[in-house]
């Protein structure tokens, strides 16, 4: 996994950076200043520790922009912008993964579902679908469905504030992400980062003030006060689906290999080939932040058991071998 790569998929390393903020041939007083800020920068790159972006001068935001991130406080406001709030979401490491998701990225993937599959009726899920943006665009091009979940293992963030900070915690108490006046640090990223946090964490929780976030943006929260046929519900991708077989199941963008291993990504896949009933479908699809590859997509349905191939784009989701695995089957 990349380590704060807000890509989602890659971050670039110290190195790098330097080098696209920087002439080599610069020397004098400036070239000196600048050598020792890349310096600098190539320790803090790999220190998940960040500014937070506009609380700093805007020269060094400039010469070093991947060390400043935007201030996830917007989580926590009443109206926040979708696009505010999808920048903050991408800043969340909460289990393996990052909460990154983004505006009209599946529009491809999403077409294979509505060309093949007869949705009048349907009842559908997305696991894994963070701030619910994804979701809501699916819906606007849904016939006449029935229901549709938007899951998510993380639905919510537990927020602690004291006066200069504001601490996230996981459902099982792990502070994420701690935000200060001026920097941003992940303590479930790094053990220094931890035990250099930890006294504040600590006497947050005693003093601090507590609330709930969740952890969807105003269009999906929108969408669940106007539309009954949809619902959230907190999941597991590695679990079997409770109640009702869905009729399609759709999974993006978390079952990635720079999250989990393959045997991992087996037991998932075999959560979600026993949560449809037959004839069931699952549309699985990444973005890869790979050149001229905007996305990979496929379209599964279970048959005798197994997935078949309905349909695929151009390039098959990174996972599709363990989808078409012979080893993949349930009874
Ligand atoms: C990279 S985001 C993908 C967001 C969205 N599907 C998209 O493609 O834009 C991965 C999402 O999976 C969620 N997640 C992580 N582990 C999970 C799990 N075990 N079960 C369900 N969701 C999980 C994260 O909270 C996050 O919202």
């Amino acid at each position: 996994m990349s380590l704060l790569g807000v890509t989602g998929t890659t971050s670039l390393t110290g190195r790098q950076v330097w080098c696209r903020g920087t002439r080599s041939s610069e020397t004098g007083p400036r070239g000196g200043l600048r050598a020792a800020v890349a310096a600098l920068a190539s320790i803090l790159m790999r220190a998940p520790v960040r500014g937070i972006r506009g609380r700093w001068p805007r020269s060094l935001e400039r010469l070093a922009p991947r060390l400043f991130r935007v201030d996830p406080r917007v989580l926590l406001d009443e109206e926040p912008s979708a696009e505010d709030f999808r920048a903050a979401m991408s800043i969340l490491h909460v289990g393996a993964t990052i909460k990154i998701t983004g505006a009209n990225r599946h529009a491809a993937a999403d077409a294979l579902l509505l060309e093949h599959v007869d949705l009048a009726g349907a009842s559908l899920v997305d696991i894994g679908a963070s701030d619910g943006s994804t979701s809501v665009e699916l819906v606007a091009k849904l016939p006449d469905f029935r229901s549709y979940v938007i899951a998510d293992l993380y639905l919510h963030l537990d927020a602690v504030q004291t006066r200069r900070h504001v601490f996230f915690h996981d459902a099982e108490g792990t502070c994420v992400l701690v935000a200060g006046r001026r920097l941003l640090a992940w303590p479930s990223l790094a053990r220094w980062v931890r035990v250099l946090w930890t006294p504040l964490i600590a006497a947050a929780r005693r003093r601090g003030t507590r609330r709930t976030v969740l952890l969807l943006g105003p269009d999906a929260r929108r969408l669940l006060r106007e539309d009954p046929r949809v619902a959230t519900r907190v999941h597991d991708v590695f679990q079997p689906w409770e109640g009702p077989s869905p009729d399609v199941i759709k999974v993006a963008n978390l079952l990635r290999r720079l999250y989990f291993g393959d045997e991992d990504i087996q037991r998932a896949l075999g959560a979600l080939l026993e949560s449809l009933d037959e004839g069931g479908h699952l549309l699985l699809l990444d973005n890869p932040r790979i050149a001229g590859i905007d996305l990979r997509a496929g379209l599964y349905r279970r048959v005798g058991g197994r997935f078949t191939v309905v349909a695929e784009t151009e390039h098959a989701p990174e996972i599709a071998d363990l989808v078409r695995s012979e080893q993949l089957s349930v009874a």
